[in-house]
């Protein structure tokens, strides 16, 4: 009886309310109810199997994880997200869990000028790299050099150095790339 009330409500597109109601494969779903039918549930609603939609899964709140994968494990299919002891969002990135951010790799790129009295240098990341940070040095024999400036110049670091008494003063860059 309890199983045609439901069935009912749920296709007048009524709100089923009330907490917890429970669908399993041996109490309130069976084959009739596989129709479509919009349900509004007031309450929590437990699935003990799957839960698919074809459409956006939205929540008005958080999302709670429970799956704990470890890191470096294998996993399928590719898009599965879970988290790490930690909580620390994994995704299944190339059949491996892996921090949801990927994994940041880093390249150092260098380039080094000299010049009379003052000299610029700059050095740039790869196409497919982004700079995340550099600095530079000065060099010149028997004295001091003014180290200038060291900042970021397009995708790459640029760094000058100067002197001001007729040497040669080299200077040395170095750019951190992330790909
Ligand atoms: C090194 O820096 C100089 C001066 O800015 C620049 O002309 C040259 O192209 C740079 N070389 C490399 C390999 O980035
Ligand atoms: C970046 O581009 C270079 C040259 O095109 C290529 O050799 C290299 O494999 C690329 N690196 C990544 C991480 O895609």
């Amino acid at each position: 009886m309890r199983k045609g009330i439901l069935f009912l409500a749920a296709t007048l597109g009524v709100s089923v309310v009330g907490s917890p109601i429970q669908f399993s494969e041996t109490s309130a779903v069976d084959n009739d109810m596989q129709t479509a039918i919009a349900a509004s549930i007031n309450g929590n609603a437990i699935v003990s199997g799957r839960l698919r939609s074809s459409d956006r899964f939205e929540s008005g709140e958080y999302v709670q994880i429970d799956g704990v994968a470890k890191r470096g494990s294998d996993c399928s299919p590719k898009g599965l997200v879970g988290r790490d002891d930690d909580s620390v969002l994994l995704s299944c990135q190339f059949g491996v869990w892996q921090r949801a951010g990927g994994n940041i790799n880093t390249v150092i790129r260098y380039n080094s000028t000299i010049d009379l009295d003052w000299s610029i240098s700059t050095v740039s990341c790869a196409a497919n790299e982004t700079v995340t940070g550099g600095g530079g040095s000065c060099l010149r024999e028997n004295g001091v050099a003014w180290f200038r400036r060291s900042f970021p110049h397009g995708n790459g670091w640029l760094a000058d150095c100067y002197a001001w008494d007729d040497v040669m003063v080299t200077t040395e860059v170095w750019a951190i790339c992330a790909y």
